[in-house]
C-alpha cells in the first residue's frame, strides 16, 4: 500500500464510531523515511483541532526531552494507536484499538523504523504485551522482528508527576545512543 492510499483509507475509515465526534483525523506526521518511530495512544483536544500528533502540553514536553537528547523532531515519525479522538480523552476502548491498529502497521510498513517507542502504558499494552506494567518494564528494550522496541512515561504523565522526569531523561538518552549505534551499523536506505 502507498502513503497516498493509506491516508485515503484512514480519512474514509468508519471501523469504529469515533469519525463522528471526531474534528480531523490525527493520521501521523514526520519523516517518512524516520529510524525513530514514536507511538502514542490517542489525539487529545489540540491534536483533534489541529490534525497533529502532540502538539497540546504533552507534546510540547515531548519536544522539550527531543531536544534535549540531540533528537529533532523532523527526523522520526511520531503517530498514535487511534486516529480519531475520543470523546473528553477517555481511554481508547479495545474494539477501537482492534479496528484501528490495520493503519498503524501500514505506517510500521512503509516507514520501515529500525526502534519504536511506545509513549505511555496503552501504547506499549498494545505493541509490546497486554499485561504491561510502565513503572517497571519503561526503558527495556525488546527486538520484535526487524525493529527494537521499547516504551516510557507517556508524556502526560510527567506533567502530573513530576518525580517520573529523571527516569524519562535516562531513558531517552538511552534510546538516542541505541538509535546513533543502529544507524551507523545500517544507515537507513
Ligand atoms: N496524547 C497522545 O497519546 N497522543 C497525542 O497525540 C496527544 C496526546
Amino acid at each position: 500500500m502507498e502513503w497516498s492510499e493509506l491516508e485515503a483509507k484512514c480519512a474514509a475509515c468508519h471501523g469504529c464510531a469515533l469519525w463522528q465526534t471526531r474534528t480531523n483525523l490525527v493520521f501521523g506526521t514526520g519523516s517518512r523515511t524516520a529510524s525513530l518511530m514514536f507511538v502514542g495512544e490517542a489525539p487529545g483536544e489540540q491534536e483533534d483541532l489541529s490534525g497533529i500528533p502532540f502538539v497540546g502540553a504533552a507534546g510540547q514536553l515531548l519536544d522539550k526531552y527531543l531536544e534535549a537528547v540531540g533528537i529533532a523532531r523532523e527526523e522520526v515519525y511520531i503517530a498514535n494507536i487511534l486516529k480519531c479522538r475520543p470523546p473528553r480523552n477517555r481511554d481508547p476502548l479495545p474494539e477501537e484499538q482492534d479496528a484501528c491498529i490495520g493503519h498503524l502497521r501500514e505506517q510500521v510498513k512503509l516507514i520501515r523504523p529500525k526502534m519504536i517507542v511506545c509513549l505511555g502504558r496503552i501504547s506499549a499494552m498494545r505493541l509490546i504485551h497486554p499485561d504491561y506494567r510502565i513503572t517497571k518494564e519503561h526503558g527495556q528494550m525488546v527486538k520484535k522482528g526487524a525493529f527494537l522496541l521499547t516504551a516510557v512515561y507517556h508524556p502526560s504523565a510527567l506533567l502530573r508527576d513530576a518525580s517520573k522526569k529523571e527516569d524519562m531523561y535516562r531513558d531517552m538518552k538511552a534510546i538516542r545512543d541505541t538509535l546513533r549505534t543502529l544507524e551507523a551499523a545500517e544507515p537507513q536506505a
